[in-house]
């Protein structure tokens, strides 16, 4: 499909890679969001199966269903006049197989005019991604902590160099233009980056990856993470939860006490006053 003028294409995310300027991704979920992340400047937008924690209040990401992602990555790619737009594939496509996999990635570009898709997992998960990017559908990879997984591994950082270098080889030589790095120990994500020609976008993974991923609701503090916090890996540049909440509250006191609406708000006698 071709990418609006003026929109990053995968061979330019390949030549920053080639010239050492470091990429940015974010997620988006909805139009508004990903206006204001393209707007930014953000390289790529990641519609992430995030959304199943941070936008559909889900323990895990395994309960998004396949139409869930095209709903949103739908509106994020309407919204994106020069950002790549990445759409995650959800439990369980890519765990069943070349084929499932082909047709579920096919069916996400065809309905939602993104660039490419996410598949999570390491060399098990090659011949997949092989298959996908055969199908003429570029893909990211995702190595190191697989959220998808999680029933089988826990989310725990990865520090076995061995198993991570021998994934992300086997996703590059696959044809992916690009992996993702979750809570890779920093040195082995370091090691990964400079064994790869393709480009790594770490997450949790240090400073050394080629570009770095966050969830935008991570940045602006607006899940409510309870009493563990805000995730390590994540910084918070500006507080939304805490904007928001004050602002509901400020609502609340003036309607209450007759302070809302005021005469700027009501409309008067006159037609269109
Ligand atoms: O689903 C997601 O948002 C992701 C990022 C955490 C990389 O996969």
């Amino acid at each position: 499909m071709a990418n609006k003028q003026g929109a990053l294409s995968v061979q330019k995310i390949l030549k920053m890679k080639e010239s050492g300027e470091k990429i940015t991704m974010a997620t988006a979920y909805d139009y508004p969001t990903a206006r204001l992340v393209d707007a930014a400047g953000v390289d790529m937008i990641l519609v992430g199966d995030s959304l199943g924690t941070v936008v559909q209040g889900r323990p895990t990401t395994l309960g998004v269903r396949l139409q869930d992602m095209i709903y949103h990555a739908e509106m994020v790619q309407r919204a994106a006049a020069r950002a790549l737009v990445v759409v995650d594939v959800p439990f369980p496509y890519c765990q069943l197989g070349p084929a499932k996999a082909v047709r579920a990635c096919a069916k996400i570009l065809k309905e939602t005019n993104a660039t490419a898709v996410k598949i999570e997992g390491g060399a098990k998960r090659a011949e997949t991604v092989r298959a996908v990017v055969d199908a003429g559908i570029p893909v990211v990879g995702h190595c190191g902590l697989v959220p998808q997984s999680v029933k089988a591994s826990g989310y725990k950082v990865q520090r076995d160099v061995d198993r991570l270098l021998e994934d992300v080889k086997a996703i590059e030589a696959s044809g992916a233009f690009a992996i993702v790095l979750e809570c890779v120990q920093r040195d082995y994500a370091a090691e990964a980056s400079r064994a790869l020609s393709v480009p790594t976008i770490g997450i949790g993974s240090g400073a050394e990856c080629d570009g770095q991923v966050l969830v935008f609701h991570d940045i602006f503090n607006f899940t409510d993470h309870g009493p563990e916090g805000v995730p390590k890996h994540a910084r918070v540049y500006r507080d939304l939860h805490r904007t928001i909440d004050e602002g509901l509250r400020e609502y609340i006191a003036d309607v209450k006490s007759l302070r809302f609406p005021g005469d700027a708000e009501s409309f008067g006698a006159t037609r269109g006053n």
